[in-house]
């Protein structure tokens, strides 16, 4: 459920209508709902409370690369959220939006010895070991500092998550996690250090997952592993099942419910005795954000549709260019009336294509209109390709709204550049 309805015909964000908003902050506009997010997180959270143990919920680490929006993130704060940051940035943001550092898990293949570095001096709550070397780098860092740097090791279960190939992390050839197979004698070495406090294990197996079952199939093998280390010694008190949970894309599509994951997640860890940690991302902010925009001008098409050029394109909004996505594409004052059209940004490349042949509200030049579920993976993944700047973030708030990312224009971009002098 979200809060983007229409109310008297146009479309509304909360309370605050979408025009409103164009003119005042002008297009294209991601705009975030703050009801949306926190009932995401609280269906989210309480699916999940059940598996808490010694009267601790588990650990919800909400992953900022989704949307790292300080606003955003402070919204998820205030719930008692933490986070999963996978670079220096991330995890700078997580802290300035008031995330406690023990809530917050480090994740990532590269992380640098800087980064390794900060998440130390910080104090965050555990690293997500995902290599051998990485895990005696941490540990010789950490030792020198006179610390034992709490961790646990991301193993890879070779289960294939039926999801995009691009965003699929969990299968043998993926870059992620110690295979299955060199996870106990890696674990062994690695706990034998002085640097570490290795207590667990963590799992991501990819994401916008539209079935349980690879998760349960993974999850089954975490179960194996802890139980195995355990019967050779080791303590192990925490274990991190990632994210993955997918959301639906098109109207009227289901897809499995934060309470059914809980449920599956509970049979899968019946007796682990284990403090457990989350990292969804999607589920909790996809379809908590739109992005606004408005039609250039309709075209013509050669011999198909014609093309809706709106003024949003793949630099704001990377997934359909990326992943051939869909991102359902609404009037924000529908006519009722209907077109097939191809909808197409202003950039320079074929690829700019939101979707074709698509049966959408008619529009005509002027129109705004909206993606939706841009909430996560959206503003996150712009770039300034074609020198078109990044776009504005809006955050709703019942009847009020405030800009929560200024719109940083090509100028301003080019303000961080210069010419040499030996080329003046
Ligand atoms: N934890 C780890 C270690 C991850 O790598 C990810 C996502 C998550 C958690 C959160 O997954 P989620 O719950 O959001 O599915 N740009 C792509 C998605 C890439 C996801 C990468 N990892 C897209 O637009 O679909």
């Amino acid at each position: 459920m979200d809060h983007f309805s229409l109310i008297d015909g146009v479309m509304h964000a909360e309370g605050v209508p979408l025009p409103r908003i164009a003119a005042e902050v002008g297009t294209p506009v991601y705009v975030y709902s703050r009801a949306t997010l926190e009932r995401h997180g609280q269906v989210f959270r309480e699916a999940l409370a059940p598996l808490g143990t010694n009267g601790q919920e588990p650990l919800i680490a909400f992953a900022v690369k989704s949307n790292p929006n300080l606003a955003v993130l402070r919204v998820l704060q205030r719930q008692g959220f933490g986070a999963d940051v996978v670079s220096g940035g991330e995890l700078m943001r997580a802290l300035a939006a008031g995330m406690a550092p023990e809530k917050i898990v480090f994740s990532g293949v590269g992380k640098t010895d800087a980064e390794l570095a900060l998440g130390l001096d910080q104090g965050i709550g555990q690293f997500n070991i995902e290599s051998r070397e990485e895990g005696r780098e941490l540990a010789a860092l950490a030792a020198a500092r006179g610390q034992s740097a709490p961790a646990c090791l991301r193993v890879n279960p070779d289960v294939d998550a039926k999801t995009h190939a691009k965003i699929s992390t969990g299968k043998a050839e993926n870059k992620f996690g110690v295979p299955l197979m060199r996870a106990r004698e890696t674990f062994a070495e690695l706990a034998a250090l002085p640097g570490l406090n290795l207590r667990g294990v963590a799992i991501h197996i990819g994401s916008q997952l539209a079935d349980l079952e690879p998760l349960e199939t993974a999850f089954a093998k975490v179960g194996a592993l802890v139980a195995d280390l355990r019967a050779v010694g080791h303590t192990i008190t925490h274990v991190d099942l990632g994210g993955g949970l997918g959301v639906p894309y098109r109207r009227g599509e289901v897809l499995p419910s934060p309470a059914e994951y809980g449920a599956m997640v509970a049979r899968a860890t019946k007796g682990w005795d284990v403090q457990l940690t989350f990292e969804p991302g999607r589920v909790i902010a996809g379809n908590a954000g739109v992005l606004l925009t408005r039609v250039i001008r309709v075209k013509r098409g050669g011999n198909g549709p014609p093309f809706v050029i709106v003024d949003a394109a793949m630099n704001d909004l990377a997934r359909p260019a990326l992943y051939g996505a869909w991102h359902d594409f609404e009037a924000v004052m529908p006519r009722g009336e209907r077109m097939t059209a191809n909808i197409v940004g202003p950039i320079c490349e074929t690829g700019d294509t939101f979707a074709t042949d698509r049966d959408c509200d008619a529009l005509v030049s002027g129109d705004l209109a909206v993606f939706r579920t841009a909430g996560a993976y959206g503003a996150t993944m712009a770039s300034s390709y074609n020198s078109r700047g990044f776009v504005a973030e809006v955050l709703v708030d019942g009847d009020r709204f405030a800009v929560v990312a200024d719109r940083l224009d090509a100028a301003a971009i080019m303000d961080a550049e210069r010419v040499p002098e030996w080329l003046a």
